[in-house]
């Protein structure tokens, strides 16, 4: 059989033939089923081989046309298109609709997706009663997971799914409200005024507007801070099966409304491992203090003490392609904000790193939170807000994973199964003749 594979189980010497599928690029990503693998057997009454795959690390959970990262090369397009002309050409509302619908929009596709996205905007007023509740100093990560969850209760005609027409209303309530509720998380831990949308001004002008407006007549957001906003939110739209899209994807798999979906995949973002750790790469900054330091920090991340936080990647064995237009974007920033003195120290560490062994040897490179935490504190955003800028441009790509998946006809709910190492069958034993 041509593209395919032979197996033998030494332990009963049959001889299996898998066949092998491909994606787009017959060097990259091809694939067995792993159900096929069932059909390995000892015997009749053998439910057949499993793959072992701890944190799916060579698992293809899905076939997918969104997003596409060659990590060995650092390589990173979104429907065909690589980051850095994205990055430097298009503004986020034309990458949100490449994203969900495949293509660049055109003038008016642009002019009506951006209309619908505004008309959206507002959140309903109980929602602020709702935030009211939390704590002043709650994390707006969690406020913004619990605030989005609420939302099904708001639109409950939102689970019914299966009809495009739904799925769509509710993906562009989504991406208009995501920026409302973190601004208002925000507002709401620093005791300020909620400030409702401006839909005169850009969907990162307006998220501007709405985090740092106090009382100006028309506050009008610096255009360079603008602008790096919408590349952050570029840069972070989507990155195929992360641990987030494969939250949004299990716990969309199960068919419940969208709002409840993206809360989970917001609550996966939260973790250090993943959106937080941009948060994190500043505290170990402001940890590490001074760049006399950094080689003693090195040594406690060599050890295994600690992790750099914003280094090293599941995918990327190589620079990831957003921490370099970051990085460059940072001068630009800087220009307008002002120096932040954790620049100097992050570049001392990165070119430490990049020189050591131990970091070669794994393939560990500065990924896209490295750089990212810097420019948002530069641009007067709190390290607690970092998780929930990750989370507002992701929406994006959840949403589109989330259709993909609804329009895939192999779709089934997310199962996997597992090696049981437990106890083999026993007998009860009554309380009293426990040992
Ligand atoms: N600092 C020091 N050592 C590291 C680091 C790090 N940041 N990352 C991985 N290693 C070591 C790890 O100890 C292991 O060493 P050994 O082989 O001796 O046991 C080896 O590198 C492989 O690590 P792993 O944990 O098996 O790799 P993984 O693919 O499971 O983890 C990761 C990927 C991103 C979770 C991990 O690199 C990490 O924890 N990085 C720090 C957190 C971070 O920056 N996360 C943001 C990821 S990018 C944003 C996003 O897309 O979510």
């Amino acid at each position: 059989m041509e593209n395919s594979i032979t197996m033998i189980d030494n332990r009963t010497g049959k001889k299996y033939d898998f066949p092998i599928m491909y994606g787009t690029y017959p060097t990259y990503g091809a694939a067995i089923r792993a159900a096929d693998l069932r059909q390995i057997k000892v015997s009749e009454d053998d439910f057949g081989l499993l793959s072992y795959d701890v944190g799916f690390l060579n698992t293809a959970s899905c076939q997918s046309a969104i997003t596409f990262i060659d990590g060995e090369k650092g390589i990173l397009r979104y429907r065909g298109y690589p980051i850095e002309e994205l990055a430097t050409k298009a503004s986020y509302h034309e990458v949100a609709y490449l994203l969900l619908h495949g293509e660049l929009p055109k003038a008016d596709q642009l002019k009506e997706w951006t209309q619908k996205i505004n008309y959206h905007a507002l959140i309903h007023e109980n929602m602020k009663k709702f935030m009211d509740g939390f704590l002043y100093d709650a994390h707006p990560m969690g406020i913004l997971v619990s605030t989005v969850a609420a939302l099904s209760t708001l639109y409950p005609q939102a689970r019914n799914i299966n009809d495009a027409n739904v799925r769509k209303l509710q993906m562009y309530r989504l991406i208009a409200k995501m920026p409302t509720i973190a601004a208002f998380a925000y507002r709401h831990s620093i005791g300020m005024p909620y400030v409702y949308p401006d839909t005169e001004l850009s969907y990162t002008g307006n998220f501007l507007y709405m985090m740092f407006r106090r009382m100006e007549i028309k506050y009008q957001p610096n255009p360079v801070l603008e602008r790096a906003l919408d590349v952050l939110f570029i840069l972070h739209a989507d990155h195929e099966q992360n641990c987030s899209a494969n939250a949004m994807r299990s716990v969309g798999s199960s068919l419940p409304d969208p709002y409840v979906s993206i809360a989970a995949a917001a609550a996966a973002l939260y973790g250090p491992l993943h959106g937080g750790a941009n948060e994190q790469v500043l505290r170990m900054l402001r940890e590490i203090g001074n760049i006399n330091n950094v080689p003693a920090y090195i040594k406690r991340a060599k050890s295994g003490e600690l992790r750099l936080m914003g280094f090293g990647h599941r995918v990327y064995k190589n620079y990831d392609p957003r921490a370099k237009i970051l990085k460059k974007m940072a001068e630009e920033v800087f220009e307008v904000t002002g120096k932040n003195e954790l620049l100097d120290l992050a570049l001392e560490l990165e070119r430490i790193a990049l020189e050591d062994d131990y970091f070669i040897k794994r393939k560990l490179y500065p990924n896209v939170d490295f750089y990212s935490g810097i420019i948002y504190q530069a641009m007067n955003f709190p390290v607690t807000m970092f998780p929930v800028l990750f989370a507002i441009p992701r929406t994006v790509g959840w949403l589109a994973q989330w259709e993909e998946m609804m329009n895939d006809p192999e779709q089934k709910i997310a199962r996997p199964r597992q090696v049981y190492t437990g106890a083999d069958c026993r007998s009860f034993v009554p309380l009293e003749e426990r040992e």
